[in-house]
């Protein structure tokens, strides 16, 4: 796939249109008409039967297969697996056949090819018009959509005319078992199939995951109309080892409308028992069969209307930005919806393989802004709740590196708590993870003021990750400073270096926090306090004591001549190149250079000093904000999607707009423009989190000072103008921004406090307006 994506798909506010089908980009585009609910995703493959180049990806959420390491040397301390979101049963499949012949839009001449994503209404829609070899012509429409309100379920209407030809036509509407992943170390199957069974109308497929044992059944459901009405006729069930489903016989007439519903229920172990599976499985698509299409379709619609009211961002005179942030919204809001706390989200969610579906620092750094700000506290509560709950994985995690007491190594990458990166240098020594998921219990909480959660999770936590620092710096009699060698930071083109200072900022700064946490528990919450202690056979003086020791005397790497905070010891040797120099043909370099060159080289992937300038950025000036980021920001490449965010945000933030906007386009549009070349393998799902984030964060500068929204708000000049919703502590309130004035309309909730570019002003349910 090396097509140019860039205006590919139709400009449109609302929705994702491809008009023609262009067999090159189709696992391009399957990535991105992905659907999901939280609880399933499905990739936008075809219903059809369609024998050229796709990925198929239906994924359940929380389900994996333990995929085999595969290393050349084995060393201690390599995790044993690599967890991997299995491509489950396809569940969407309806095949189309006349007398002999089948249709595939891989061999036939198909026009009025469209394809389009409703975002407002969270379903995707396709027509063509298709003729076979035999000169048959055939009109089809589809619609399908994955319920957000009933999570287990996902319907299709599919509608046929035979456009110049009367006879039997066969619908066969199936659930499919024999599946696997594109992605798996030694070739193996991921399920088994337990059961199938069928009868006319219906059919269903239960399997289980080889190894972890997890279970699914699939049911499905079927209704028939013919011209309008509903048709009874002969149904075949279809049913063999790992595959069931009904052929549907239909003497069709020339012009005859002919539609099929599907309805499936997909559910899983993780909520029911062995037992109950295929009982309730079954219940489920009956419920979904009985509502019928439009009135599943209506509450759906529904829920994404609320979605909507809730996290909509408008921005007027920009309609290619504007489709950019509702795509990446609509992708954010079907990836999670934090109904349940075992679950978190994958940097593709449910739109690849790539990754594996696990959990990376991406959730702590990225992606928890947008729910905290969007949805009820519950949710980003959940995010947190789900790394607490991994707490004694992480604990053990870091006893068989060789830590002791407690000490808390929480995984890089992750789908049970256990550690399943698959490289060494890059992924495993990332330690600054742990800081990550230190900040984003400090910022759920700045966010919400719910203090209480440090009491009921955070402390444990903190307590934990305190230990585990305190244990990997070291005293440097050279430097009379405590060090930290042998890590990665967020650039991962350096590995393996010592004193990178956004891990030293991180793991001082969460040792102070941990203390200040320590103290506002054992103030507020003493008998909590007092259980917490015990459990952690916490000793108070001694332990507390050596943190301030560390704090004190962590060791900063610096440029002092020009005011740099430096990304690690002996930055300064690499031979200093700014990313400008780069001949655009070498770009990006992980596509052209060899992994040594790179890791020679000063090129930076993405934020590292300057992540940590993000997350501390009351800490520091203005000036010190600049100084750093004009050093760093020309010798970065940005060739990891998280990195423009990052920049675009401090760009704003020392009053750089334009530069900021320029940044916040290579993010906003990543996928849809398919900037790195890689769409095929999925959404960047963390990006996405990082442009609401450049949004909210960098044109609408939300800030939380001591409990309080604070915005200072500055957008590009294209942009007349720009708004966005915001959910904080029980409110729902709407921002309005334009180049004369800032507005802020209270829509639910307490009249509040908001500043705005510095000044204090009244907030209640009618528009405030500043000039
Ligand atoms: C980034 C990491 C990130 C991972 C998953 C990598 O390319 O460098 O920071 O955690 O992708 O999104």
């Amino acid at each position: 796939m090396d097509k140019k994506m860039e205006n590919y798909y139709k400009i449109d506010e609302w929705s994702v249109v491809e008009e023609g089908f262009d067999p090159q980009r189709q696992e391009a585009s399957e990535s991105i008409f992905s659907l999901g609910n939280g609880h399933m995703g499905q990739r936008g493959n075809f219903e059809e039967r369609y024998t050229g180049e796709s990925l198929q990806g239906s994924y359940i959420a929380g389900v994996y297969y333990p995929d085999k390491t595969r290393v050349g040397w084995w060393k201690n301390g390599y995790p044993e697996y690599f967890a991997k979101m299995p491509n489950a049963p396809n569940w969407i499949g309806i095949h189309i056949r006349m007398e002999g012949e089948e249709l595939d839009l891989h061999n036939c001449k198909i026009s009025g090819f469209r394809r389009i994503l409703n975002m407002k209404h969270g379903y995707l829609e396709r027509s063509f018009v298709a003729e076979l070899n035999s000169g048959r012509q055939l009109q089809v429409n589809s619609r399908r959509f994955l319920s957000m309100v009933y999570d287990e379920i996902g319907a299709i209407r599919y509608t046929v005319k035979p456009l110049n030809f009367s006879g039997v036509l066969e619908l066969v509407s199936f659930i499919d078992g024999n599946v696997v992943n594109r992605d798996s170390n030694y070739n193996e199957k991921f399920w088994e199939i337990l059961a199938t069974g069928a009868q006319p109308g219906k059919a269903f497929l239960h399997a289980r995951t080889r190894k972890s044992g997890f279970e699914a059944c699939f049911s499905m459901m079927t209704d028939l109309k013919v011209n309008g009405k509903l048709t009874s006729l002969e149904i075949q069930p279809l049913q063999q080892e790992d595959f069931a489903g009904n052929i549907l016989k239909i003497n069709a007439v020339q012009d005859d409308e002919i539609i099929l519903y599907k309805y499936v229920a997909i559910l899983d172990s993780l909520n029911y028992s062995h037992d109950q599976l295929i009982e309730k499985c079954g219940k489920a698509a009956q419920m979904a069969y009985d509502k019928k299409f439009d009135r599943l379709f209506g509450e759906h619609a529904a829920k994404w209307d609320e979605k909507w009211s809730q996290s909509d961002i408008i921005i007027e005179g920009d309609p290619s930005a504007q489709q950019g942030i509702r795509f990446n919204i609509f992708h954010l809001n079907q990836t999670y919806t934090g109904r349940d706390e075992r679950l978190n989200i994958g940097p593709k969610g449910f739109t690849g393989e790539k990754y594996g579906g696990s959990t990376y620092w991406d959730t702590e750094a990225f992606l928890i802004h947008f729910y905290l700000s969007t949805e009820h506290e519950s949710v980003a509560r959940n995010l947190l709740i789900y790394r607490y709950k991994h707490l004694d994985k992480a604990i053990e995690n870091a006893l068989k590196l060789g830590f002791n007491t407690g000490a808390a190594l929480f995984p890089m990458v992750t789908i049970n708590g256990e550690e399943c990166h698959n490289e060494w240098e890059i992924t495993f020594e990332e330690i600054h993870r742990n800081g990550a998921i230190a900040h984003a219990i400090y910022n759920y909480i700045r966010y919400t003021g719910d203090s209480g959660y440090l009491a009921e999770y955070g402390l444990e936590v903190l307590i934990a990750l305190s230990r585990f620092w305190r244990q990997r710096v070291n005293w440097s009699d050279v430097k009379g400073k405590y060090v930290i060698l042998g890590v990665t930071g967020p650039n991962e083109y350096e590995n393996n270096v010592n004193n990178n200072w956004y891990t030293n900022k991180m793991a001082s700064w969460t040792l102070k926090y941990t203390l200040q946490a320590l103290d506002l528990v054992m103030r507020e919450f003493p008998i909590r306090y007092k259980s917490i202690i015990e459990k952690t056979s916490f000793r108070f003086d001694t332990e507390t004591s050596s943190w301030q020791d560390i704090i004190n005397n962590m060791y900063f790497p610096l440029l002092e001549e020009r005011g740099i905070f430096l990304q690690q010891d002996a930055f300064m040797d690499k031979e200093q190149r700014m990313a400008s120099e780069l001949d655009p043909s070498e770009r990006p370099i992980n596509q052209h250079w060899s992994w040594d060159r790179i890791l020679r080289s000063v090129f930076i992937k993405q934020a590292d000093v300057l992540q940590g300038i993000f997350c501390f950025e009351e800490e520091y000036s203005t000036e010190t904000i600049r100084r750093n980021y004009e050093f760093y920001e020309p010798r970065t490449v940005h060739e990891s999607s998280l990195s423009p965010c990052i920049h675009s945000i401090l760009a704003n933030r020392i009053g750089e707009v334009e530069k900021a906007y320029g940044l916040y386009l290579r993010t906003s549009r990543l996928d849809l423009d398919d900037y790195n070349k890689e769409v095929n393998d999925g959404l960047h799902i963390t990006s996405m989190g990082g442009t609401w984030m450049s949004i909210v964060l960098g044109f609408g500068g939300l800030r939380i000072k001591e409990g309080m929204l604070s915005l200072t708000p500055n957008i590009p000049k294209k942009w007349k103008y720009l708004s966005f919703n915001l959910n904080f502590r029980g409110r729902n309130l709407n921002v309005g921004i334009s180049d004369k004035h800032v507005d802020v309309l209270l829509i639910k909730g307490d009249p509040l406090k908001v500043e705005i570019n510095g000044k204090i002003v009244n907030c209640f349910q009618e528009k405030t307006v500043l000039r």
